[in-house]
């Protein structure tokens, strides 16, 4: 799929919103695996999943932008709390797209695309669209790589992945 300059600034455009929105802000408080966090994490998914998405004919980008920056909108530190860690996996998908309703007004194929990204943790939440299937991948593929590096390598590079995630196209 190419995208015309038009549609391109279009994307950049919802992307930095989110980027910029006090609300969406507030995962920077929520630790991610290994020293990051939700909202990098967030946008790394983001960028990863719109890359992938350009790869098929016809999918809808922009289903694809939102769902993943506000997939792991869920807003609390699970490590905190033994009953939120508990069932975390497979309840956070449900609870992030609650928040995205209340917040953003998200319409019901996008609550569809967040609660099956853990998909097949949560296996009646099955990923029915290109969409959530585009969106599983980005997000598994993002987490491994977020996993398997180091806390002190992932603090280092912090910086870095604050510039990575500061524009969709770049
Ligand atoms: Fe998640
Ligand atoms: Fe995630």
């Amino acid at each position: 799929m190419k995208l015309n300059e038009e549609q391109k600034r279009e994307l950049e455009e919802l992307y930095l919103s989110f980027l910029n929105n006090e609300k969406i802000q507030r995962m920077k408080d929520i630790p991610m695996h290994r020293g990051s966090n939700c909202y990098l994490h967030s946008f790394k998914v983001a960028k990863l999943a719109i890359r992938n998405g350009l790869r098929y004919k016809s999918v809808d980008l922009k289903k694809i932008l939102i769902a993943s920056i506000l997939h792991d909108y869920y807003l609390y530190d699970w490590r905190k709390d033994r009953s939120l860690r508990k069932k975390h996996g497979s309840r956070h998908p449900h609870i992030a797209s609650d928040n995205a309703i209340k917040d953003f007004n998200i319409d019901k194929s996008i609550q569809k695309i967040i609660k099956s990204h853990m998909w097949p943790i949560n296996f009646l939440d099955f990923p029915d669209s290109k969409e959530a299937r585009i969106l599983g991948v980005a997000d598994k593929t993002i987490t491994i790589k977020e996993a398997s590096s180091s806390k002190a390598f992932k603090k280092k590079k912090e910086a870095y992945y604050y510039n990575y995630i500061s524009k969709l196209f770049k």
